[in-house]
Protein backbone atom coordinates (compact mmCIF):
# COMPACT_ATOMS: atom_id res chain seq x y z
CA UNK A 1 0.00 0.00 0.00
CA UNK A 2 2.91 2.28 0.42
CA UNK A 3 4.12 2.46 -3.75
CA UNK A 4 3.43 5.11 -5.58
CA UNK A 5 1.18 3.85 -8.57
CA UNK A 6 1.21 7.74 -10.01
CA UNK A 7 4.13 9.31 -10.14
CA UNK A 8 3.87 12.57 -10.12
CA UNK A 9 4.34 13.20 -14.49
CA UNK A 10 6.80 15.76 -15.93
CA UNK A 11 5.67 19.20 -16.37
CA UNK A 12 5.38 21.48 -19.16
CA UNK A 13 6.41 25.06 -18.18
CA UNK A 14 5.15 27.97 -19.67
CA UNK A 15 7.20 30.87 -21.23
CA UNK A 16 7.05 34.24 -19.79
CA UNK A 17 5.04 35.30 -23.32
CA UNK A 18 2.94 31.91 -23.44
CA UNK A 19 2.13 32.56 -19.17
CA UNK A 20 0.62 36.11 -20.05
CA UNK A 21 -1.44 34.72 -22.86
CA UNK A 22 -2.92 31.97 -20.42
CA UNK A 23 -6.16 31.49 -18.97
CA UNK A 24 -4.45 30.75 -16.08
CA UNK A 25 -2.90 34.00 -15.85
CA UNK A 26 -5.89 36.31 -16.94
CA UNK A 27 -7.39 38.39 -14.72
CA UNK A 28 -10.91 37.32 -13.39
CA UNK A 29 -13.68 38.98 -10.84
CA UNK A 30 -14.92 37.34 -8.10
CA UNK A 31 -18.18 39.49 -7.83
CA UNK A 32 -16.64 42.72 -6.07
CA UNK A 33 -13.31 41.59 -6.46
CA UNK A 34 -11.22 41.76 -9.17
CA UNK A 35 -8.57 39.33 -9.29
CA UNK A 36 -5.29 39.31 -11.29
CA UNK A 37 -5.61 36.09 -12.61
CA UNK A 38 -7.18 32.61 -11.63
CA UNK A 39 -5.16 31.03 -9.58
CA UNK A 40 -5.76 30.16 -5.66
CA UNK A 41 -4.45 29.05 -2.87
CA UNK A 42 -7.04 27.42 -0.71
CA UNK A 43 -7.61 27.20 2.99
CA UNK A 44 -4.39 25.26 4.99
CA UNK A 45 -5.14 25.61 8.95
CA UNK A 46 -0.86 25.37 9.83
CA UNK A 47 -1.44 24.95 13.56
CA UNK A 48 0.30 28.15 14.36
CA UNK A 49 -2.04 30.35 16.78
CA UNK A 50 -1.84 31.08 20.06
CA UNK A 51 -4.07 28.80 22.33
CA UNK A 52 -6.75 31.87 22.43
CA UNK A 53 -6.33 31.91 18.94
CA UNK A 54 -4.76 34.96 18.17
CA UNK A 55 -2.37 35.56 15.11
CA UNK A 56 1.40 35.11 15.85
CA UNK A 57 5.02 36.28 14.17
CA UNK A 58 4.58 32.44 13.03
CA UNK A 59 1.09 33.07 11.42
CA UNK A 60 2.25 36.23 9.70
CA UNK A 61 5.33 33.76 8.33
CA UNK A 62 3.34 31.47 6.71
CA UNK A 63 1.06 33.71 4.85
CA UNK A 64 3.82 36.11 4.69
CA UNK A 65 5.53 32.96 2.92
CA UNK A 66 2.53 32.48 0.28
CA UNK A 67 1.80 35.58 -0.25
CA UNK A 68 5.52 36.11 -2.18
CA UNK A 69 4.11 33.05 -4.73
CA UNK A 70 1.31 36.33 -5.68
CA UNK A 71 -1.71 34.00 -6.43
CA UNK A 72 -4.70 35.76 -7.34
CA UNK A 73 -6.23 34.47 -4.42
CA UNK A 74 -5.08 33.20 -1.24
CA UNK A 75 -7.61 32.13 1.67
CA UNK A 76 -6.42 32.01 5.12
CA UNK A 77 -7.28 29.33 7.31
CA UNK A 78 -10.54 27.55 8.55
CA UNK A 79 -11.35 30.04 11.40
CA UNK A 80 -13.69 29.96 14.22
CA UNK A 81 -16.87 31.52 14.21
CA UNK A 82 -17.43 31.02 18.56
CA UNK A 83 -16.18 33.04 21.50
CA UNK A 84 -14.70 29.68 22.45
CA UNK A 85 -11.22 28.22 23.16
CA UNK A 86 -10.17 25.87 20.60
CA UNK A 87 -6.38 24.95 20.40
CA UNK A 88 -4.12 27.58 18.12
CA UNK A 89 -6.96 27.28 15.42
CA UNK A 90 -7.41 30.86 14.16
CA UNK A 91 -10.31 32.74 15.79
CA UNK A 92 -12.53 35.71 14.60
CA UNK A 93 -15.71 35.61 16.58
CA UNK A 94 -14.91 38.57 18.56
CA UNK A 95 -13.82 42.21 18.01
CA UNK A 96 -10.45 41.60 19.65
CA UNK A 97 -9.01 39.12 17.27
CA UNK A 98 -9.35 42.45 14.80
CA UNK A 99 -5.95 43.70 15.41
CA UNK A 100 -3.95 40.64 15.10
CA UNK A 101 -5.95 40.17 11.59
CA UNK A 102 -5.47 43.25 10.31
CA UNK A 103 -1.53 42.64 10.75
CA UNK A 104 -2.07 39.47 8.63
CA UNK A 105 -4.20 41.71 5.99
CA UNK A 106 -1.51 43.87 5.74
CA UNK A 107 1.80 41.52 5.66
CA UNK A 108 0.25 39.88 2.56
CA UNK A 109 -0.82 42.69 0.71
CA UNK A 110 2.94 44.36 1.70
CA UNK A 111 4.51 40.41 0.49
CA UNK A 112 2.34 40.18 -2.52
CA UNK A 113 2.77 43.95 -3.70
CA UNK A 114 -0.60 44.35 -2.98
CA UNK A 115 -1.76 41.89 -5.94
CA UNK A 116 -3.22 38.88 -3.89
CA UNK A 117 -7.01 39.30 -3.18
CA UNK A 118 -7.23 37.67 0.97
CA UNK A 119 -10.29 35.74 2.24
CA UNK A 120 -10.52 33.94 5.18
CA UNK A 121 -12.86 30.87 6.05
CA UNK A 122 -15.13 31.02 8.52
CA UNK A 123 -16.14 27.85 10.28
CA UNK A 124 -18.36 26.18 12.63
CA UNK A 125 -17.85 22.90 14.26
CA UNK A 126 -19.34 20.72 17.17
CA UNK A 127 -17.61 19.11 19.95
CA UNK A 128 -15.57 16.19 19.87
CA UNK A 129 -13.41 14.41 21.93
CA UNK A 130 -10.92 12.36 22.59
CA UNK A 131 -11.27 8.28 22.37
CA UNK A 132 -11.47 7.29 25.98
CA UNK A 133 -9.88 4.26 27.92
CA UNK A 134 -12.89 1.85 28.22
CA UNK A 135 -12.96 1.96 32.31
CA UNK A 136 -12.96 5.31 32.29
CA UNK A 137 -15.70 5.37 29.89
CA UNK A 138 -17.81 2.46 31.45
CA UNK A 139 -16.90 4.33 34.92
CA UNK A 140 -17.78 7.72 34.30
CA UNK A 141 -19.15 8.54 31.20
CA UNK A 142 -21.57 5.76 30.38
CA UNK A 143 -25.51 7.20 31.31
CA UNK A 144 -26.79 4.36 33.20
CA UNK A 145 -30.43 3.59 32.00
CA UNK A 146 -32.99 0.87 32.91
CA UNK A 147 -32.26 -0.75 29.62
CA UNK A 148 -28.98 -1.86 30.57
CA UNK A 149 -30.17 -3.41 33.96
CA UNK A 150 -32.60 -5.23 31.64
CA UNK A 151 -30.07 -6.25 28.95
CA UNK A 152 -27.61 -8.03 32.11
CA UNK A 153 -30.72 -9.57 33.56
CA UNK A 154 -31.44 -11.39 30.27
CA UNK A 155 -27.74 -12.59 30.27
CA UNK A 156 -28.40 -14.15 34.04
CA UNK A 157 -26.82 -11.47 35.68
CA UNK A 158 -28.71 -9.37 38.49
CA UNK A 159 -26.05 -6.52 39.55
CA UNK A 160 -27.55 -4.95 43.01
CA UNK A 161 -27.17 -1.05 41.77
CA UNK A 162 -25.49 1.35 38.93
CA UNK A 163 -22.18 0.80 40.31
CA UNK A 164 -22.33 -2.99 40.07
CA UNK A 165 -23.63 -2.63 36.52
CA UNK A 166 -20.55 -0.89 35.51
CA UNK A 167 -17.93 -3.08 36.69
CA UNK A 168 -20.03 -6.34 35.68
CA UNK A 169 -19.81 -4.18 32.19
CA UNK A 170 -16.04 -4.24 32.24
CA UNK A 171 -15.80 -7.70 32.24
CA UNK A 172 -17.69 -8.59 29.60
CA UNK A 173 -15.89 -9.20 25.86
CA UNK A 174 -16.69 -6.61 23.03
CA UNK A 175 -19.14 -9.04 21.53
CA UNK A 176 -21.16 -8.94 24.79
CA UNK A 177 -20.64 -5.25 25.55
CA UNK A 178 -21.85 -4.29 22.23
CA UNK A 179 -24.92 -5.82 22.46
CA UNK A 180 -26.00 -4.16 25.51
CA UNK A 181 -25.19 -0.81 24.97
CA UNK A 182 -26.82 0.91 21.92
CA UNK A 183 -25.39 1.81 18.88
CA UNK A 184 -24.24 5.59 19.53
CA UNK A 185 -23.03 4.56 22.78
CA UNK A 186 -20.49 1.75 21.36
CA UNK A 187 -19.95 4.72 19.17
CA UNK A 188 -18.80 7.05 21.30
CA UNK A 189 -16.94 4.35 23.01
CA UNK A 190 -15.13 3.19 20.02
CA UNK A 191 -14.24 6.76 18.46
CA UNK A 192 -14.89 8.66 21.19
CA UNK A 193 -18.18 11.19 21.74
CA UNK A 194 -18.97 13.55 19.09
CA UNK A 195 -22.14 15.82 18.18
CA UNK A 196 -23.90 15.28 15.56
CA UNK A 197 -26.04 18.20 13.93
CA UNK A 198 -29.31 15.57 14.38
CA UNK A 199 -28.81 15.85 18.09
CA UNK A 200 -31.73 17.75 18.43
CA UNK A 201 -32.45 16.54 21.75
CA UNK A 202 -29.52 18.64 22.57
CA UNK A 203 -30.72 22.22 23.09
CA UNK A 204 -27.70 23.82 21.92
CA UNK A 205 -27.84 21.54 18.86
CA UNK A 206 -31.78 22.41 18.26
CA UNK A 207 -30.86 26.00 18.57
CA UNK A 208 -27.99 25.37 15.83
CA UNK A 209 -30.14 27.13 13.04
CA UNK A 210 -30.77 29.98 15.17
CA UNK A 211 -27.44 31.00 16.39
CA UNK A 212 -25.30 30.11 13.28
CA UNK A 213 -26.78 32.81 11.14
CA UNK A 214 -25.87 35.25 14.16
CA UNK A 215 -22.19 33.96 14.33
CA UNK A 216 -21.28 33.62 11.12
CA UNK A 217 -22.52 37.14 10.25
CA UNK A 218 -20.57 38.69 13.48
CA UNK A 219 -17.52 36.93 12.56
CA UNK A 220 -17.74 37.94 8.66
CA UNK A 221 -18.14 41.65 10.28
CA UNK A 222 -14.88 41.31 11.80
CA UNK A 223 -12.70 39.94 9.00
CA UNK A 224 -14.28 43.02 6.85
CA UNK A 225 -13.40 45.16 9.62
CA UNK A 226 -9.57 43.79 9.45
CA UNK A 227 -9.75 44.96 5.84
CA UNK A 228 -9.59 41.34 4.12
CA UNK A 229 -11.06 41.13 0.36
CA UNK A 230 -13.60 37.94 0.97
CA UNK A 231 -14.98 35.55 3.24
CA UNK A 232 -15.46 31.94 2.20
CA UNK A 233 -18.35 30.43 4.18
CA UNK A 234 -16.93 26.75 5.27
CA UNK A 235 -19.56 24.10 4.02
CA UNK A 236 -17.77 21.61 3.36
CA UNK A 237 -15.40 18.11 5.30
CA UNK A 238 -16.41 17.17 8.37
CA UNK A 239 -18.12 20.42 9.79
CA UNK A 240 -21.22 21.54 11.09
CA UNK A 241 -22.75 23.71 7.85
CA UNK A 242 -21.52 20.56 5.75
CA UNK A 243 -23.36 18.42 8.16
CA UNK A 244 -26.42 19.91 7.63
CA UNK A 245 -25.88 19.89 3.78
CA UNK A 246 -25.48 16.62 4.31
CA UNK A 247 -27.66 13.63 2.41
CA UNK A 248 -27.53 11.86 6.24
CA UNK A 249 -29.11 14.80 7.88
CA UNK A 250 -33.03 13.63 8.72
CA UNK A 251 -33.48 16.70 11.25
CA UNK A 252 -37.42 17.05 11.22
CA UNK A 253 -37.21 20.62 12.21
CA UNK A 254 -37.36 22.07 8.81
CA UNK A 255 -33.51 21.99 8.75
CA UNK A 256 -33.19 18.38 7.34
CA UNK A 257 -34.45 15.98 5.60
CA UNK A 258 -35.26 16.79 1.84
CA UNK A 259 -32.20 18.92 0.02
CA UNK A 260 -34.65 22.21 -0.07
CA UNK A 261 -34.67 22.03 3.88
CA UNK A 262 -30.95 20.28 4.10
CA UNK A 263 -29.85 24.09 1.83
CA UNK A 264 -31.96 26.41 4.47
CA UNK A 265 -29.50 27.03 6.92
CA UNK A 266 -26.64 27.48 4.92
CA UNK A 267 -28.50 30.35 2.61
CA UNK A 268 -29.73 31.72 5.93
CA UNK A 269 -26.17 31.80 7.24
CA UNK A 270 -25.04 33.50 4.06
CA UNK A 271 -28.15 36.08 3.82
CA UNK A 272 -27.10 37.26 7.14
CA UNK A 273 -23.55 37.28 5.95
CA UNK A 274 -24.67 39.25 3.09
CA UNK A 275 -26.64 41.91 4.88
CA UNK A 276 -23.92 42.40 7.75
CA UNK A 277 -20.97 43.31 5.46
CA UNK A 278 -19.90 46.13 2.96
CA UNK A 279 -21.06 44.89 -0.85
CA UNK A 280 -17.23 45.23 -2.13
CA UNK A 281 -16.80 42.26 0.39
CA UNK A 282 -16.69 39.04 -1.53
CA UNK A 283 -19.22 36.07 0.21
CA UNK A 284 -18.83 32.55 -1.29
CA UNK A 285 -18.38 29.22 0.26
CA UNK A 286 -16.73 25.86 0.24
CA UNK A 287 -18.90 22.99 -0.31
CA UNK A 288 -18.87 19.19 -1.10
CA UNK A 289 -19.32 17.65 -4.67
CA UNK A 290 -19.31 14.67 -3.11
CA UNK A 291 -19.12 13.14 0.09
CA UNK A 292 -18.12 9.84 -0.54
CA UNK A 293 -19.59 7.91 2.00
CA UNK A 294 -22.62 5.37 2.35
CA UNK A 295 -25.81 7.36 2.02
CA UNK A 296 -23.94 10.69 1.42
CA UNK A 297 -25.09 13.48 -1.17
CA UNK A 298 -23.38 12.89 -4.29
CA UNK A 299 -22.92 15.37 -7.32
CA UNK A 300 -26.80 15.15 -8.61
CA UNK A 301 -27.17 17.08 -4.59
CA UNK A 302 -24.31 19.47 -5.35
CA UNK A 303 -25.84 20.69 -8.16
CA UNK A 304 -29.17 21.36 -6.63
CA UNK A 305 -26.99 23.18 -4.05
CA UNK A 306 -24.46 25.02 -6.30
CA UNK A 307 -27.77 26.81 -8.23
CA UNK A 308 -29.20 27.43 -5.00
CA UNK A 309 -26.44 29.05 -3.33
CA UNK A 310 -26.02 30.53 -6.82
CA UNK A 311 -29.51 32.08 -7.17
CA UNK A 312 -29.20 33.48 -3.71
CA UNK A 313 -26.04 35.88 -4.75
CA UNK A 314 -23.02 34.08 -3.73
CA UNK A 315 -20.40 35.69 -5.15
CA UNK A 316 -17.83 32.49 -5.57
CA UNK A 317 -18.43 28.32 -5.39
CA UNK A 318 -14.84 26.16 -4.52
CA UNK A 319 -15.99 22.83 -4.40
CA UNK A 320 -14.03 20.40 -2.58
CA UNK A 321 -14.93 16.42 -1.96
CA UNK A 322 -15.56 14.20 1.44
CA UNK A 323 -12.97 14.44 4.36
CA UNK A 324 -16.10 13.27 6.94
CA UNK A 325 -15.99 11.96 10.34
CA UNK A 326 -18.19 8.73 8.89
CA UNK A 327 -16.03 6.64 7.60
CA UNK A 328 -12.73 8.09 8.89
CA UNK A 329 -10.47 5.23 10.75
CA UNK A 330 -10.35 4.70 14.65
CA UNK A 331 -8.18 6.75 16.68
CA UNK A 332 -6.44 5.43 19.27
CA UNK A 333 -6.51 5.90 22.52
CA UNK A 334 -6.38 9.10 23.62
CA UNK A 335 -6.20 10.87 20.36
CA UNK A 336 -9.55 12.49 18.27
CA UNK A 337 -10.89 10.75 15.46
CA UNK A 338 -9.35 12.71 12.25
CA UNK A 339 -11.79 13.31 9.10
CA UNK A 340 -9.16 12.47 6.95
CA UNK A 341 -8.22 8.62 7.35
CA UNK A 342 -11.40 6.77 5.14
CA UNK A 343 -11.95 6.78 1.92
CA UNK A 344 -13.61 10.24 1.75
CA UNK A 345 -10.36 11.93 3.35
CA UNK A 346 -8.41 10.11 0.38
CA UNK A 347 -10.87 11.91 -1.65
CA UNK A 348 -10.04 15.08 -0.27
CA UNK A 349 -6.16 15.40 -0.20
CA UNK A 350 -5.31 12.29 -2.86
CA UNK A 351 -2.01 11.36 -3.14
CA UNK A 352 0.20 9.27 -5.33
CA UNK A 353 -0.75 6.07 -3.50
CA UNK A 354 -5.01 6.56 -4.14
CA UNK A 355 -6.64 3.74 -5.82
CA UNK A 356 -7.88 4.41 -9.44
CA UNK A 357 -7.01 7.51 -11.25
CA UNK A 358 -4.36 9.52 -10.37
CA UNK A 359 -4.73 12.56 -8.02
CA UNK A 360 -3.64 15.30 -10.69
CA UNK A 361 -6.89 16.90 -11.58
CA UNK A 362 -8.82 13.67 -9.80
CA UNK A 363 -11.73 15.70 -8.64
CA UNK A 364 -11.95 18.16 -11.68
CA UNK A 365 -15.65 16.37 -13.01
CA UNK A 366 -17.41 17.14 -9.94
CA UNK A 367 -16.49 21.29 -10.46
CA UNK A 368 -17.59 20.68 -13.88
CA UNK A 369 -20.77 19.68 -13.11
CA UNK A 370 -21.46 21.91 -10.99
CA UNK A 371 -20.67 25.11 -12.91
CA UNK A 372 -22.74 23.35 -15.79
CA UNK A 373 -25.75 23.14 -13.75
CA UNK A 374 -25.08 26.96 -11.89
CA UNK A 375 -24.62 28.15 -16.11
CA UNK A 376 -27.74 26.32 -17.15
CA UNK A 377 -29.49 28.13 -14.72
CA UNK A 378 -28.32 31.13 -15.84
CA UNK A 379 -25.45 31.90 -13.35
CA UNK A 380 -21.87 33.20 -13.89
CA UNK A 381 -20.71 32.52 -10.70
CA UNK A 382 -16.98 31.70 -10.59
CA UNK A 383 -16.44 27.84 -9.45
CA UNK A 384 -12.97 27.11 -8.10
CA UNK A 385 -11.54 23.25 -8.49
CA UNK A 386 -8.74 21.85 -6.20
CA UNK A 387 -7.23 18.55 -5.48
CA UNK A 388 -3.86 17.76 -7.60
CA UNK A 389 -3.57 20.75 -9.68
CA UNK A 390 -0.24 20.65 -9.98
CA UNK A 391 1.09 22.15 -13.19
CA UNK A 392 0.42 24.67 -16.13
CA UNK A 393 -1.22 22.55 -18.75
CA UNK A 394 -3.38 20.57 -16.27
CA UNK A 395 -4.89 23.89 -14.69
CA UNK A 396 -4.77 25.40 -18.78
CA UNK A 397 -6.93 22.81 -19.63
CA UNK A 398 -9.49 22.74 -16.48
CA UNK A 399 -10.26 26.57 -17.61
CA UNK A 400 -11.03 25.50 -21.21
CA UNK A 401 -12.63 22.79 -20.48
CA UNK A 402 -15.05 24.33 -18.53
CA UNK A 403 -14.18 22.60 -15.14
CA UNK A 404 -13.87 25.70 -13.21
CA UNK A 405 -12.76 29.03 -13.51
CA UNK A 406 -9.79 29.25 -10.94
CA UNK A 407 -7.45 26.75 -10.38
CA UNK A 408 -6.62 26.06 -6.77
CA UNK A 409 -3.68 24.30 -5.48
CA UNK A 410 -2.79 23.32 -2.12
CA UNK A 411 0.03 21.12 -1.01
CA UNK A 412 2.12 21.98 -4.42
CA UNK A 413 1.62 25.70 -3.19
CA UNK A 414 2.62 24.63 0.25
CA UNK A 415 5.86 22.96 -1.53
CA UNK A 416 6.63 25.69 -3.23
CA UNK A 417 4.97 29.16 -2.31
CA UNK A 418 6.28 30.88 -5.70
CA UNK A 419 5.38 28.74 -7.81
CA UNK A 420 3.08 30.53 -9.19
CA UNK A 421 5.27 33.50 -9.39
CA UNK A 422 7.90 31.03 -11.16
CA UNK A 423 5.67 30.04 -13.54
CA UNK A 424 4.57 33.54 -14.40
CA UNK A 425 8.04 34.15 -15.20
CA UNK A 426 9.00 31.45 -17.47
CA UNK A 427 11.03 30.55 -14.85
CA UNK A 428 8.56 26.77 -14.16
CA UNK A 429 11.55 24.71 -14.14
CA UNK A 430 13.02 25.78 -10.78
CA UNK A 431 9.53 24.75 -8.93
CA UNK A 432 9.98 22.24 -6.60
CA UNK A 433 7.29 19.92 -7.00
CA UNK A 434 4.94 18.13 -4.58
CA UNK A 435 5.46 14.53 -4.54
CA UNK A 436 2.01 13.89 -2.83
CA UNK A 437 2.41 11.54 -0.01
CA UNK A 438 0.97 13.58 2.59
CA UNK A 439 4.01 14.28 5.04
CA UNK A 440 2.37 18.16 5.73
CA UNK A 441 -1.56 16.13 6.44
CA UNK A 442 0.19 13.53 9.08
CA UNK A 443 1.21 16.83 10.87
CA UNK A 444 -2.20 18.27 11.10
CA UNK A 445 -3.63 15.52 12.03
CA UNK A 446 -1.52 15.12 15.25
CA UNK A 447 -2.46 18.72 15.51
CA UNK A 448 1.13 19.88 15.46
CA UNK A 449 2.50 22.94 13.22
CA UNK A 450 2.50 21.99 9.56
CA UNK A 451 5.25 21.83 7.54
CA UNK A 452 6.82 20.14 4.15
CA UNK A 453 9.12 17.52 3.68
CA UNK A 454 10.57 19.23 0.81
CA UNK A 455 11.79 22.44 2.93
CA UNK A 456 14.21 20.38 4.75
CA UNK A 457 16.61 20.02 2.49
CA UNK A 458 17.33 23.53 2.95
CA UNK A 459 17.52 23.63 6.45
CA UNK A 460 20.22 26.28 6.68
CA UNK A 461 19.33 29.31 4.54
CA UNK A 462 17.79 32.26 5.85
CA UNK A 463 14.76 32.96 5.93
CA UNK A 464 12.97 35.17 3.62
CA UNK A 465 13.78 38.65 4.73
CA UNK A 466 17.45 37.45 6.33
CA UNK A 467 16.41 36.17 9.60
CA UNK A 468 17.35 33.00 10.84
CA UNK A 469 15.37 30.15 9.76
CA UNK A 470 12.14 29.71 12.18
CA UNK A 471 12.26 26.03 13.13
CA UNK A 472 9.78 23.97 15.39
CA UNK A 473 10.13 23.56 18.76
CA UNK A 474 12.45 19.81 18.03
CA UNK A 475 15.04 22.05 15.76
CA UNK A 476 14.24 19.34 13.20
CA UNK A 477 11.95 21.48 10.36
CA UNK A 478 11.62 24.68 9.19
CA UNK A 479 8.69 26.49 9.70
CA UNK A 480 8.55 28.13 6.34
CA UNK A 481 9.59 27.09 2.64
CA UNK A 482 13.30 28.34 2.40
CA UNK A 483 13.38 31.83 0.08
CA UNK A 484 13.27 31.57 -3.73
CA UNK A 485 16.53 30.21 -5.19
CA UNK A 486 16.54 31.72 -8.83
C1 LIG B 1 -2.30 20.75 5.89
C2 LIG B 1 -3.62 20.96 5.24
C3 LIG B 1 -4.60 21.71 5.89
C4 LIG B 1 -5.85 21.93 5.27
N1 LIG B 1 -6.77 22.74 5.88
C5 LIG B 1 -7.94 23.02 5.24
C6 LIG B 1 -8.85 23.98 5.77
O1 LIG B 1 -8.61 24.63 6.79
N2 LIG B 1 -10.01 24.19 5.10
C7 LIG B 1 -10.29 23.55 3.92
O2 LIG B 1 -11.36 23.78 3.34
N3 LIG B 1 -9.43 22.66 3.39
C8 LIG B 1 -8.26 22.41 4.00
N4 LIG B 1 -7.36 21.57 3.40
C9 LIG B 1 -7.68 20.97 2.09
C10 LIG B 1 -7.07 21.81 0.95
O3 LIG B 1 -7.59 23.12 0.93
C11 LIG B 1 -7.32 21.16 -0.43
O4 LIG B 1 -8.69 21.12 -0.69
C12 LIG B 1 -6.76 19.74 -0.53
O5 LIG B 1 -5.46 19.67 0.02
C13 LIG B 1 -6.69 19.28 -2.00
O6 LIG B 1 -5.95 20.20 -2.77
P1 LIG B 1 -4.41 19.93 -3.22
O7 LIG B 1 -4.41 18.62 -3.95
O8 LIG B 1 -4.05 21.09 -4.09
O9 LIG B 1 -3.61 19.85 -1.98
C14 LIG B 1 -6.11 21.35 4.00
C15 LIG B 1 -5.12 20.61 3.35
C16 LIG B 1 -3.88 20.41 3.96
C17 LIG B 1 -2.82 19.62 3.23
S1 LIG C 1 4.75 17.55 2.65
FE1 LIG C 1 4.64 16.28 0.82
S2 LIG C 1 2.48 16.31 0.21
FE2 LIG C 1 2.79 17.99 1.68
S3 LIG C 1 3.24 19.77 0.39
FE3 LIG C 1 5.21 18.87 0.91
S4 LIG C 1 5.69 17.49 -0.76
FE4 LIG C 1 3.52 17.97 -0.89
Amino acid sequence: MNASKHPVPEARWPSQEEAAASRVFSPGRIGPVETSSRTWVPAMVPWRCTEEGFVTPEILDWYGRLADGRPGVLVVEATGIRDIPSGPLMRAGHERFVPGLQELVQVVRERSGGETRLFIQLIDFLTIRRRPEREAWVRRFLSVEPRHHEAVRALGHEPADDGALRELLLTLEDEALFGILSESEVRDLEMGYREHVTDTHLPNIAELPDVLPGLFADAAGNAEAAGFDGVELHFAHAYTMASFLSAKNDRDDGYGGSREERVRLPLDVYRAVRERVDPALAVGCRFLGDEVIEDGGRVEDACHYGVAFAEAGMDFLSVSKGGKFEDAKQPKVGAAVYPYTGESGHECMPTVRIEGAAPFGRNLPLPRAIRAAVREAGHETPVVAAGGLNEFDLMERALEDGSCDYVAAARQSLADPDWWAKMRGGEGATIERCVYTNYCEALDQRHQQVTCQLWDKDKESRDVGGGAPRLSPDGKRRLTAPPRSS
